[in-house]
Parts: structure tokens; sequence; C-alpha cells
């Protein structure tokens, strides 16, 4: 069970986890906070969840995770427009949040992979869902939903991308509060970078993807795109150079050759 005092302790925010809800089970934090029938409309609102019945991954895929090893939660943002214009932004600025968590606290050497995974060894220690809601066209909110495989020591079953855990490749168990202050003190913060310099967020997440120039396929619904990584453009997509040209991806699954 989280010691929601040694959480609170470290919260250094203005807004993001300030409204706090956690639950020991639940269908999925992210269907939670999408759902405006729960009345939640703070923006900053953090749900989380010591376990997920019906915990989702991008593109339709489940996200299992042991009960209590790990953090699984979302973050609810309202009434933003101007966050709202470009979501790979927030998907970026999240991302970075993690990775510079798991850095400074265990110093790990985490890598970014697109769009939004982190991993540590080359294996997945990170997902991040973004999600909204929208009404006549205009997006009413953004739940940001992270999953992070803390202290599990061992994955069963199947998974898209080999998975582990920060526990696995620190060799031992790391307090989750501490985790969690953190991942929400940096969002805050490159949440706040994101008003004064958007292309310092492009930047520093190319920084940390070592992908880039490496030969790739991206798997969307249909087909199988080959190429290389090529660059991250202005607005977070990925750049694939194949041998017709540049061709923008703006979803997919990106397998590194
Ligand atoms: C992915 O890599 O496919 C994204 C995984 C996102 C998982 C998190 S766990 C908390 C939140 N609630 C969910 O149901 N999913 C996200």
């Amino acid at each position: 069970m989280l010691k929601l005092e040694n959480f609170d302790i470290k919260l250094n925010t203005d807004f993001i986890g300030r409204n706090f809800i956690y639950f020991e089970e639940i269908d999925s934090t992210n269907t939670y906070l999408l759902d405006k029938s729960n009345d939640i409309d703070i923006s900053g609102t953090v749900v989380l969840a010591e376990f997920q019945n019906k915990g989702r991954g991008r593109l339709d895929r489940t996200w299992t995770s042991d009960t209590g090893q790990n953090l699984t939660f979302s973050i609810l943002f309202v009434k933003n427009q101007s966050l709202f214009q470009n979501l790979n932004f927030l998907n970026f600025a999240a991302a970075l949040a993690v990775a510079s968590s798991i850095d400074n606290l265990y110093q790990l050497k985490t890598e970014l992979k697109w769009p939004n995974d982190i991993l540590i060894s080359k294996k997945k220690t990170c997902g991040i869902l973004i999600e909204t809601v929208t009404s006549k066209g205009i997006i009413e909110r953004v739940v940001v939903g992270i999953g992070i495989n803390v202290n599990q020591n061992h994955f069963k079953g199947e998974y898209n991308y080999p998975p582990t855990s920060i526990r696995i490749e620190l060799g031992k168990e790391v307090e989750r509060e501490r985790l969690l202050a953190e991942v929400l003190n940096n969002f805050e913060h490159y949440i706040n970078k994101l008003k004064s310099d958007k292309n310092q967020i492009i930047n520093d997440w190319k920084m940390k993807c070592k992908m880039i120039g490496e030969k790739i396929s991206i798997r969307q619904k249909d087909e199988i795109k080959f190429g290389i990584f090529d660059d991250i453009d202005e607005n977070g997509f990925l750049l694939l150079k194949t041998k017709t040209g540049i061709e923008k991806i703006t979803a997919g699954d990106l397998i590194v050759q």
C-alpha cells in the first residue's frame, strides 16, 4: 500500500497531484478520469490504483501490472486549449519527466523510444497512454496515463516488447512514493517549459532517443513501413527515410531492425 505521507512530503508542485485519488483496485485509471460522470474536473488530478483489472495500453493492448508493486496512475488536464493544441508535446513532456526521474534518483540510463516508451537496457520499463474526450470537435479533457514497472521482479505472459523494472535493473527495491513525487514534480516542470520553449522539449527528447539514424520498421494497422529513422519534426512526428523519400509518421509501433 502506498504511504501517502511519504509521497506528500516530496511533492513540490502547484497543481499536479494536489488533488489525489487512490484506489486499491479499479478497471483503469484512464477510464475513470475520462468518464465525466465521475465529476472530477480539477486539472492536475492524479488517480492511482494499486491494481487495474482492465489496464489499457496503446493500440488496444492490455497493460498488466502486479498488485502494489508498480506505479499505475493517470493525470487529468481540463480547459487548457494551448496544451491541447499538440498532444505530442504533452506526450514528450511526460516521457521526459519519467526518464529524468529514473536517471536522477537511481543513476540508471534510460532511453526513449518513439512515441512514448521508456527503456532501460533496451527493455521497456514505462508506457504512456494519452487519451481525450472531445465534444463538437473540441478537446474537453486529456488524460495522461502512466505505467511504470517499479518493483515487479517477474513478468509472465506475452509482451509486445521485452519488459523490465527499475528493481531488476538496479538490483534492489525502490520507494514508489518518492518516485511518484519526482515524476509529478518533473512533469509540471516540463509542462511549464512547454509554454516558453517547445523546441527545447523536442531537443531534450531527441537527446534521449538513441534510435535516430537506425534502420527501423513502423508497424501500423494494416502495413509495415521500413526505412531509416531520420528525425523528429518540429511537431513531434517521426520522419522515416524510405526509398521514395521522407515520410511523416504520426502513429504506429517502432521496431529497430
Ligand atoms: C503502452 O505502453 O501501451 C501504454 C501503457 C499505459 C499504461 C497506463 S497504467 C495507468 C493508465 N491506466 C491505463 O489503463 N493505462 C495507463
